[in-house]
């Protein structure tokens, strides 16, 4: 797959087969997030990697998925949750002003990276910051930020183009729609 190609494909996923990732592949994730740009080039972003079953049970109910959805469509079912987690922290210690763009450049470089290896992604910002933190007993110089749930794809999902709401939804045959703004509209000004 091209980048292009990469760009396009990578929708907001969901729902999961439970075909493990490779630890080597979560870690080369992390190496993608690592190399992202940063203001100043100063790298606050760690990540914690999940993939033990036990922690992935503990983690799935303090993560909230798809609250624009009704409410029986939004949680994956049984079966169908991430094979795994990255969850993205900040060591305040070497905290800097422009930092969360740093993650959104991080985590844009996982999201990106996933889909190239065929892994679906959803980016959480939805999540039970304090119960996450103790589960991982997270050192208070540390930033939770987001978490990114990951699995092998068990829908579909495909953009279409914005009329009147940004809403996405789901059909009857469980494919996501995701409005996008046409190119001509997010064009502001040509000089
Ligand atoms: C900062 C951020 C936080 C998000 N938080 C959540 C979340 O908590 N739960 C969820 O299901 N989706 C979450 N999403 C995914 C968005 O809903 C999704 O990106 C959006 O609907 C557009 O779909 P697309 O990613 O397929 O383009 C988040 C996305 C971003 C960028």
């Amino acid at each position: 797959m091209d980048l292009e190609e990469i760009i396009y494909k990578r929708r907001t996923i969901r729902r999961f087969k439970q075909e493990p990732i490779s630890l080597v592949t979560l870690k080369k994730l992390v190496d993608f997030a690592r190399v992202a740009p940063m203001a100043r080039n100063v790298q606050a972003l760690e990540f914690i990697i999940v993939e033990n079953a036990e922690m992935r049970k503990k983690l799935f109910p303090l993560v909230s998925w798809a609250g624009s959805l009704p409410k029986e469509q939004r949680t994956p079912e049984n079966g169908r949750e991430p094979t795994a987690y990255i969850i993205v922290l900040v060591n305040t210690k070497i905290k800097r002003p422009f930092v969360d763009f740093d993650v959104g450049a991080a985590v844009e470089n996982m999201l990106l990276g996933a889909v190239s290896f065929g892994i679906g992604t959803c980016w959480m910002a939805a999540i039970n910051y304090k119960k996450i933190r103790e589960l991982f007993e997270i050192p208070e110089h540390y930033d939770l930020k987001q978490v990114i749930s990951l699995g092998y794809p068990d829908e579909e999902s495909v953009m279409e183009t914005y009329k009147d709401s940004f809403t996405y939804w789901k059909d009857s045959d469980g494919k996501m729609h995701v409005p996008k703004r046409e190119l001509d509209d997010v064009i502001f000004k040509v000089y």
